[in-house]
């Protein structure tokens, strides 16, 4: 007898569960074949911020890298995404006087306003110009929306502030903002600027509601670069960091009112809640990797502790596999090159 027995067992027999995962990680052409999911420079949103009355960029002290631009710094910074094949810019503006009302947000000669036609010129439809529909930029106590002060507590008027809201709405969407960014966690804000612009004739503008936004210690940054004077918290708003599901009814209610787009913030710490609205909603879901994580992680960086030329891209790459079609992130602009 010659030849092989293949009853002889001289390759051994298969044994039940020998699996090997690694076999698909064994070459850079196997694992850049296999990998799930994918980061490109168009899934990233640049927050840019522009402060009034400044001469020159100015940077912001706890986020190494970013400056408030001035009027005149903001298209090269808007054209410098669009080089990079950014999405999107998000803008957030500084005004030099804050009043009760947040005055200057509906004003149409407003930094804010005056910025996004700046921004529109400069993109030039390279990228979509985006604004952030908040009030705590333009409040002198810094709240997202107006006071009810009749009360022993001043506190936050949910229905007195989605008017304000509604005449943002008409401002920004006058000012060439095609999405606005509805992030003041009022009930009812996607529905009221919705019906606001519809009557006024911008049926084409994007509503991104911020359906789950936390009232979050991450922001921490984001009020020194925006000079905010709140004094306080925004708990009576902002949802609680213990609650998961809650996040679902504010998804919910924000597709029921017509938003075009749900964001989850912050990204990091809030991936389940991420995950589970990208599961539930047929919408895009964006996250927003909020200034303290950016600060966080460029710190270590900058003692020596951390690779941020690795870990920055292994983060955004986590919050896209927790489902986010897009992410607003201050490294947008540096990082969307290495992504095509
Ligand atoms: C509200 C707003 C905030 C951020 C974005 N929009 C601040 C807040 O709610 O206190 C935070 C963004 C960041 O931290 O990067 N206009």
């Amino acid at each position: 007898m010659t030849g092989v027995d293949p009853d002889a067992g001289q390759f051994g027999l298969p044994r039940p569960g020998d699996r090997r995962p690694r076999r698909l990680r064994s070459t850079p052409a196997l694992r850049r074949l296999v990998a799930e999911t994918t980061l490109q420079a168009r899934q990233l949103i640049q927050p840019l911020f522009v402060a009034e009355g400044l001469a020159h960029p100015k940077p912001v002290a706890s986020m190494p890298g970013v400056v408030q631009h001035s009027l005149a710094s903001l298209p090269e910074a808007v054209n410098a995404a669009a080089d990079a094949g950014v999405g999107g810019v998000m803008l957030f503006a500084v005004p030099t006087t804050k009043d009760g009302q947040g005055t200057a947000a509906t004003d149409p000669g407003g930094i804010l306003n005056v910025a996004l036609r700046h921004a529109n010129a400069a993109a030039a439809g390279r990228l979509v110009v985006m604004s952030d529909l908040c009030l705590d930029e333009f409040t002198d106590h810094g709240h997202c929306g107006v006071l009810r002060t009749d009360q022993a507590e001043p506190k936050v008027d949910n229905d007195a502030t989605l008017l304000r809201y509604q005449a943002m709405a008409l401002a920004q969407a006058a000012a060439g903002s095609q999405v606005l960014g509805l992030s003041g966690m009022m009930d009812g804000q996607v529905l009221a600027t919705r019906t606001a612009l519809d009557q006024a004739g911008y049926q084409d503008v994007v509503l991104l509601a911020y359906a789950a936004k936390y009232a979050s210690a991450w922001y921490g940054p984001f009020r020194d670069a925006v000079g905010s004077e709140l004094d306080g918290d925004r708990r009576t708003y902002q949802q609680d960091p213990a609650n998961r599901r809650e996040a679902r009814v504010e998804a919910g209610l924000d597709e029921a009112e017509g938003a075009d787009v749900l964001m989850v913030k912050p990204a990091m710490g809030y991936l389940d809640v991420l995950a589970d609205i990208a599961d539930t909603s047929d919408l895009p879901v964006w996250a927003y990797q909020v200034s303290g994580e950016y600060a966080a992680i460029e710190a270590t960086a900058a003692a020596g502790w951390l690779d941020r030329d690795q870990l920055v891209p292994e983060t955004l790459l986590g919050i896209r596999r927790a489902g986010a079609a897009a992410i607003l992130t201050y490294w947008a602009t540096e990082f969307a090159p290495r992504f095509g």
